[in-house]
């Protein structure tokens, strides 16, 4: 599969989500074998690296980012959020969520973006940010105040495309009548259907869309059977409790069905995104050399309709138990 175009920002079909890569996400990891995942990232074809202030203490994944070296090659996108790391003194205002800890401290207040940009230039070790997103929009700013302060940094180049996150489609219109959008970051995975409206709005402006958790957290690839006490998907309820033993046993007609394609479910679930919009790009994440090398060779991967009729049916049958929303009005 060739390049993809996200508003104009061209990119390999599947990206990478460094996410995993910060300790206290999905298990045990450290610094050398998220710089090897990186590397591994990179030589494997992907093009997109998706990381965060927010990501581990003290801007530790877009440090990891920026020791890989992603930063200083040409032909890699480098796209980071802001919005978590509060500047002391500055007030922390609750975003809701459908995890079960209920709400997100952000603070997206135009004054400060400007210095998360900085220091997310200084962690990454670039001098401008490919494609920049709030993370979420802060309740209590106009997001078009929050937008216009990525436009500002777009004029002074230290970004080059505005990106957003976790917007509804009204967001996306507001924000796009204040400066160009290339991509909208929304969770979309064959367990956590796209909200059609924004993406109507995205198709309709000519917006990409970044899948996060294409992968489903991991479930996805059907080889989550439990996990360990510190792990953060212990806060989304489709993995809770008996509700993930229910979720992977429902989940067996498409383990079938990838089988009879010769295919891992996670290249299943990958494919399957590429095929909904040719303006999708999947971020999946992994700290593993052999599972990012089968990530990322899902975009060579052809689903013809009479499959995708039955991946669609299949899905249509398959009603996961428990909340897997990240935004708190989504369905679950
Ligand atoms: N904008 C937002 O609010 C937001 C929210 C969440 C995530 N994101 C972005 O989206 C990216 C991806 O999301 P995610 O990390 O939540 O979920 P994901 O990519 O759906 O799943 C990652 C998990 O899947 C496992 N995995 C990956 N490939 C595998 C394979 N081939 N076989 C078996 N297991 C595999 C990984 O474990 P191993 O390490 O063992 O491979 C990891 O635990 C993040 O890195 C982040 O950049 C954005």
């Amino acid at each position: 599969m060739s390049e993809r175009s996200l508003g104009g920002l061209q990119t390999a079909p599947v990206g990478f989500g460094a996410m995993v890569l910060s300790p206290g996400m999905y298990g045990r990891t450290d610094d050398d074998r998220g710089v090897a995942a990186l590397h591994a990232a990179l030589d494997a074809g992907a093009t997109m690296i998706d990381t965060a202030d927010g990501y581990g203490a003290d801007g530790h994944n877009e440090a990891l980012v920026g020791r890989a070296g992603a930063g200083g090659r040409d032909e890699v996108v480098i796209a980071t959020k802001f919005g978590f790391r509060i500047p002391e003194g500055a007030e922390a205002h609750s975003f809701p969520v459908g995890y079960s800890f209920g709400e997100l401290a952000v603070n997206a207040e135009p004054k400060y973006v400007r210095g998360y940009a900085e220091q997310s230039l200084r962690n990454l070790g670039t001098d401008v940010i490919d494609l920049y997103y709030p993370h979420f929009p802060d309740p209590q700013v106009p997001f078009e105040d929050t937008v216009g302060a990525v436009a500002d940094l777009v004029a002074a180049g230290l970004v080059r495309h505005l990106g957003l996150s976790n917007v509804t489609a009204g967001q996306l219109r507001a924000a796009h009548a204040v400066h160009p959008v290339a991509a909208v970051q929304t969770q979309w995975s064959m367990w956590q259907p796209v909200d059609p409206e924004l993406l109507a709005a995205a198709r309709e402006l000519g917006v990409g869309l970044v899948a996060w958790s294409p992968l489903g957290g991991g479930f996805l690839t059907g080889t989550v059977q439990q996990l360990g006490e510190d792990d953060f998907r212990r806060h989304i309820p489709r993995f809770d409790g008996a509700n993930l033993q229910t979720n992977n046993d429902r989940y067996a007609p498409l383990r079938g069905i990838a089988a009879d394609l010769g295919l891992t479910p996670g290249q299943l679930a990958l494919a399957w995104l590429l095929h909904q919009d040719e303006h999708v790009v999947p971020i999946p994440g992994s700290r593993t050399p052999a599972h990012i090398a089968e990530n990322t060779a899902a975009a060579g991967v052809t689903l013809d309709a009479a499959v995708l009729h039955r991946i669609d049916e299949a899905l249509a049958l398959f009603a996961p138990a428990g909340r897997g929303a990240l935004l708190a009005e989504a369905d679950g």
